[in-house]
């Protein structure tokens, strides 16, 4: 007797973070896209990486996750050459951009993935592996119905904890003051982080202006940052390899611009 084949439940696109937009690409950002990416990008793959084989030494790592055009990334990458940025960012003009400054400032501590960073993290990003994560003026997903969008998620948030190492920080900067609230709220309500401030953090240092934020400021909304940091003594956290120092946040940067 034949038997029914089973209900087959309908596949659910996931909730992204993000609208693929087809925004125009500059001619210089298309050359960068064309010619840099095969030297410093690296291609979505489920499997670990390999940081110390991706940099070709053993340093401190951070991850950028929604750089934008990457002014930011790029400054903070020069002023810090002893730690690695793994940066994230799914818009191909902002990419371009990146690469671009890159390669104008000869940055060897840049690599960049263009991909969905919920997904890199779940299958790219080994356990205890990062210094740091930066994510600086998150989509806030202003319409009620849309905050289910919202990057900075407790399941997220905690799939990020779980990668950083001893001591490693959150850095976000927002200019959306209820995002904000509920930012504190979901990195407070993570037992592997601790605030490293009293509620928000005084903007670090090394941390420049962005275009977003400049816009925000003109709007006239305040800007917060949060600095978490990952709790020593939880079962992931390992210790950072001898001799590599704990990321220090007090290091001032120049925005410098690519044209410069
Ligand atoms: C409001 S912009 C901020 C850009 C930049 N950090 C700045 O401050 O100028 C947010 C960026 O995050 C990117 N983004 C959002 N969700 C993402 C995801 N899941 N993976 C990678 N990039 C994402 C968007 O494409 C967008 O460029």
């Amino acid at each position: 007797m034949r038997s029914d084949p089973p209900p087959t439940t309908p596949l659910r696109r996931p909730v992204r973070s993000f609208v693929l937009r087809h925004g125009r690409m500059s001619p210089a950002q298309q050359r960068a896209l064309d010619t840099l990416l095969p030297t410093f990008g690296l291609p979505f793959a489920p499997s670990p990486i390999d940081f110390d084989r991706l940099f070709g030494r053993r340093a401190p790592r951070v991850l950028e996750i929604g750089f934008g055009m990457g002014e930011a990334t790029a400054a903070i990458a020069q002023a810090r050459p002893a730690d690695d940025f793994l940066c994230i960012e799914v818009h191909s003009p902002g990419v371009g951009s990146l690469l671009r400054r890159v390669a104008e400032l000869g940055l060897a501590n840049v690599r960049v993935i263009q991909h969905d960073a919920v997904e890199i993290v779940a299958a790219m990003v080994p356990p205890a592996s990062l210094a740091g994560v930066q994510v600086f003026f998150p989509d806030p997903w202003p319409k009620k119905r849309h905050h289910k969008r919202r990057l900075l998620k407790p399941a997220f948030v905690h799939e990020l904890a779980l990668r950083l190492a001893a001591d490693g920080y959150v850095h976000v900067a927002t200019d959306w003051e209820e995002y904000a609230q509920e930012i504190l709220a979901v990195l407070a309500a993570e037992p592997l982080l601790a605030n490293a401030a009293d509620g928000f953090a005084a903007r670090p240092d090394y941390r420049p202006l962005t275009k977003f934020e400049v816009r925000g400021l003109k709007l006239g909304h305040g800007v917060r940052d949060l600095v978490f940091r990952r709790r020593s003594g939880t079962p992931a956290a390992t210790a950072r390899p001898a001799g590599e120092a704990a990321v220090d946040l007090a290091r001032p940067v120049r925005l410098k611009q690519a044209s410069e």
